[in-house]
């Protein structure tokens, strides 16, 4: 009976005193544990006679029981402890500045390609995309461009087989669009990057980006186009410019036009960007080839239409005033960190 009362009293004072949970928990495995104290006086009672049993039992029980719940209770008291000072080491100062997430910003590319896909959804059209590596069927011979056409020398390109090459102009997009849309009517945008064989310099890029234009249906005429164009310049470069036709020649449009639009340094009097015209080109357009049509299925007495390309770069470099066509793609984010969307 002496040593419970001794064992009670050392665990008792070692248990109180724990300073940290490892510590009561080592203190626990000892004392409880099945190779501790406690074990031994359970193990010790079959040398007792069996008028101590009872007491005996009754005593050990309840010491295990009180060493339990005080241990129970060291451990609460502990862990509280400890909470408190997890939380004291964490706290932080929110009194001290805060450090600015660094945020990018839309390249000058994409936001003219935003702007554009913005205008024409707000007129109804679709903006549909296509792959960069395109058959000569849709590059060409379908935009009537066959395989001796004079018109193939400006846009040579990488060919990928003797068939397949990195498209040359978005006017590819359209004539899968002509393919596979039927015309009620037809009436899309279509962005993408091109490549052609090309020395880059100040306004020349061996991969650049354009927005083709494309609307079939009955009775779309080249009115229809000027409006269009009228809109897309007064809303790219301001409302008080004006935009006028110049013949041209395109193998997938009859008649072809290039389109001017005010000169945006002169405001049309005539200056060294304008070369003293008054005028600055932006882009080709014209109504769609009846040859175009034809292949595409259409039968060009009863839809016509009208199409246009423009060049992602050149509308951005005229709006923003960039001088050289380089800076779009080398990744300064001196460069490209200056444009906005809605300055
Ligand atoms: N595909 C022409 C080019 O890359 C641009 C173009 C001109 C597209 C007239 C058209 C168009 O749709 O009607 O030079």
């Amino acid at each position: 009976m002496n040593k419970i009362e001794e064992l009670r009293q050392e665990a008792m004072e070692k248990i109180s005193n724990a300073e940290n949970m490892n510590v009561l928990n080592d203190l626990r495995v000892a004392f409880m544990g099945k190779k501790g104290p406690v074990q031994d006086l359970m193990k010790g009672m079959k040398d007792l006679s069996k008028e101590e049993k009872p007491a005996f039992g009754q005593k050990v029980n309840q010491l295990k029981s009180e060493l339990s719940s005080l241990i129970e209770q060291k451990k609460v008291e502990l862990e509280a402890k400890e909470m408190l000072a997890q939380i004291e080491h964490e706290k932080i100062d929110i009194t001290l500045p805060g450090r600015k997430p660094v945020v990018g910003n839309t390249h000058p590319l994409n936001l003219i390609t935003q702007e554009l896909e913005d205008l024409f959804i707000g007129l109804g059209y679709q903006v549909i995309e296509g792959p960069d590596v395109v058959d000569d069927l849709y590059c060409f011979e379908r935009a009537n461009i066959p395989k001796d056409h004079p018109a193939r020398d400006m846009q040579d390109s990488l060919y990928i087989n003797d068939n397949e090459l990195l498209r040359t102009h978005t006017t590819a997009i359209q004539m899968v669009v002509l393919e596979q849309m039927a015309p009620n009517p037809i009436k899309v945008v279509c962005p993408g990057k091109v490549y052609r064989r090309d020395d880059d310099d100040a306004t020349h890029s061996h991969q650049f980006m354009q927005m083709e234009g494309l609307v079939v249906g009955e009775g779309i005429t080249l009115s229809d186009l000027k409006g269009t164009l009228l809109f897309l310049a007064r809303k790219m470069f301001g409302q008080d410019k004006q935009i006028r036709f110049r013949p041209s020649y395109f193998p997938f449009t009859e008649p072809s036009v290039e389109v001017d639009v005010t000169c945006h340094i002169c405001g049309g009097k005539g200056c060294p960007t304008c070369k003293g015209t008054g005028w600055i080109e932006i882009l080709g357009a014209g109504e769609v080839n009846p040859n175009v049509l034809k292949m595409a299925g259409y039968d060009p007495e009863k839809v016509s239409g009208f199409a246009f390309g423009v060049g992602i770069e050149r509308v951005a470099m005229l709006k923003y005033g960039i001088d050289d066509i380089r800076h779009f793609y080398t990744n300064d984010l001196r460069f490209t960190s200056q444009f906005k969307r809605f300055e």
